[in-house]
């Protein structure tokens, strides 16, 4: 039974029910089961109005790398507050701001040159599509109208964004009228990251894979302005973990069409996958990159290097709103004109690069370099592999598999082996009664996974699985 809360929360809980509409959810569902009220965020865990602490084993929606409250960023928070808080962006500068391209420039492709400041994971896939576009056009490449994606990925909630997603049931197919056009590719999972992999013809299987790449860039290459993918890991549509040798073909195809590769990094950034990005794991340096200009060759990145990068979530640590969209100095090049040549790139939000989430967005970044953050990740990823090995011996479990300090498996009825039916509401149920046992996981669809804060004692995770393997012993399809 879950702690009863106490009696102020009331009223406060009639409020919400009165008046807050909150996000991806069916309201009705909280006329039974009422939001959960939070009251603060300690290390990894969170602290529930009730009294109880559970590890926040989602980082909150992907935000949170170092912990809830880490003194370091709190104080840069309030130290940059008190002495500049906002300023518009357009036409003014500050010094937090380039703290940040500075601190974070060499940690990126060494061809990613300019950094374009916006306030979420949406909004800086938003104008990666745009800038590509544009770059396009002012290029001389006409009649680039559309986009290339993933099937199944997930690029936000912005009419652009919902536009290169494609997740089932989703938005996808309710704002297809309001849409961008988009060709989609599909590619497989990779099952060398599976626990129990089944390798049996994976060759042969990787290699249809790249040609179908070739034949779809074959057929829509010229037609494109950018290919969008989140390297490695498609987070939303399922943390879909697929091969890096695509992610180069893709890289190559992209090259040989003139089509730009926009790689969205909001929620693999910041060492979640084992490296600061999931990108530096696309292996060698593309063929294209090898054969190319002196500058591409100067560009010694050891994995796949985009024309667009998209970052948000981690960026702050996990504290502030905040994203960023790093391009190159070719695409840059494009719009680079005297006022009247049209050529700029008219963009910008209200909050554009907001100096108190630069300061914090910097302090995170310093962690990375005077703290094992990057050594806290592997710990975890090996934590991690520990979890989903027990996890995968339970009959409810399925293709169990990690990347980093990302572990996911697939839920199923163990009597039949299939998904448990969306409205047997297994994952919410699931969701819910971890609660009530110190943990925090919200499935997506039949996908359960673990992605804590880096900073998660390895320990909490094997806490974690515990809870979860009791958890799933208790529960049945239909209650
Ligand atoms: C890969 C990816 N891109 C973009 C977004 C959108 O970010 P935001 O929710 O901050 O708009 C998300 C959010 O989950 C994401 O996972």
């Amino acid at each position: 039974m879950p702690t009863p809360l106490p009696p102020d929360w009331t009223d406060r809980l009639a409020l919400d029910r009165a008046h807050v509409w909150h996000p991806f959810t069916q309201m009705q569902v909280h006329e039974t089961d009422p939001p959960v009220p939070v009251i603060g965020g300690e290390g990894c865990d969170l602290l529930l109005a009730n009294g109880e602490r559970v590890l926040d084993g989602i980082s909150s929606w992907w935000t949170c790398l170092h912990g809830h409250g880490h003194p370091r960023l709190v104080s840069a928070l309030e130290r940059q507050a008190a002495k500049l808080d906002h300023v518009m962006f357009a036409g003014f500068t500050h010094e937090p701001a380039l703290e940040l391209v500075a601190r974070l420039k060499p940690k990126l492709p060494a061809r990613l040159t300019r950094a374009f400041f916006s306030d979420n994971g949406s909004t800086a896939v938003e104008v990666a599509l745009k800038m590509a576009f544009q770059a396009q056009l002012q290029r001389g490449e006409q009649g680039r109208d559309r986009f290339g994606a993933l099937r199944g990925g997930y690029h936000g909630d912005t009419l652009g964004a919902v536009g290169v997603g494609e997740l089932e049931n989703f938005m996808t197919g309710l704002f297809s009228p309001l849409l961008l056009a988009c060709e989609r590719l599909e590619v497989p999972e990779d099952p060398r990251r599976d626990i129990h992999p089944d390798l049996a013809g994976w060759p042969a299987r990787l290699d249809a894979a790249r040609e179908a790449l070739r034949a779809f860039f074959h057929m829509h290459g010229g037609r494109l302005a950018a290919f969008i993918a989140e390297p490695l890991i498609q987070c939303a549509g399922g943390m879909r973990m697929w091969p890096p040798e695509l992610l180069q073909e893709l890289r190559a195809q992209c090259d040989a069409h003139r089509v730009y590769l926009i790689l969205d990094e909001v929620a693999t950034g910041f060492g979640r996958t084992g490296t600061f990005l999931a990108c530096e794991q696309g292996g060698s340096i593309s063929e294209s990159d090898a054969s190319g200009s002196e500058a591409k060759l100067r560009d010694r990145w050891r994995g796949v290097a985009p024309d667009l990068l998209c970052l948000s979530k981690g960026l702050t640590g996990g504290t502030l709103p905040l994203s960023l969209t790093w391009a190159t100095d070719e695409l840059y090049g494009h719009f680079w004109g005297t006022p009247a040549s049209g050529r700029a790139f008219l963009h910008g939000h209200s909050y554009t690069g907001n100096a108190t989430a630069c300061a914090v967005a910097c302090a995170s970044l310093a962690l990375f370099d005077d703290e094992p953050v990057m050594a806290n990740a592997a710990a975890l990823y090996g934590a991690m592999l520990a979890a989903f090995t027990a996890l995968a011996a339970h009959p409810a479990v399925r293709q169990a598999r990690v990347l980093g300090a990302i572990g996911a498996c697939r839920l199923v009825d163990p009597a039949t082996g299939a998904a448990h039916p969306p409205e047997a509401r297994f994952g919410w149920r699931l969701h819910r009664r971890a609660l009530d046992h110190g943990l925090l996981v919200r499935p997506i669809g039949d996908c359960l996974y673990l992605l804590p804060p880096l900073s998660t004692p390895p320990a909490r995770l094997a806490e974690a699985a515990a809870t979860l393997l009791d958890l799933l012993d208790g529960m049945t399809t239909r209650e």
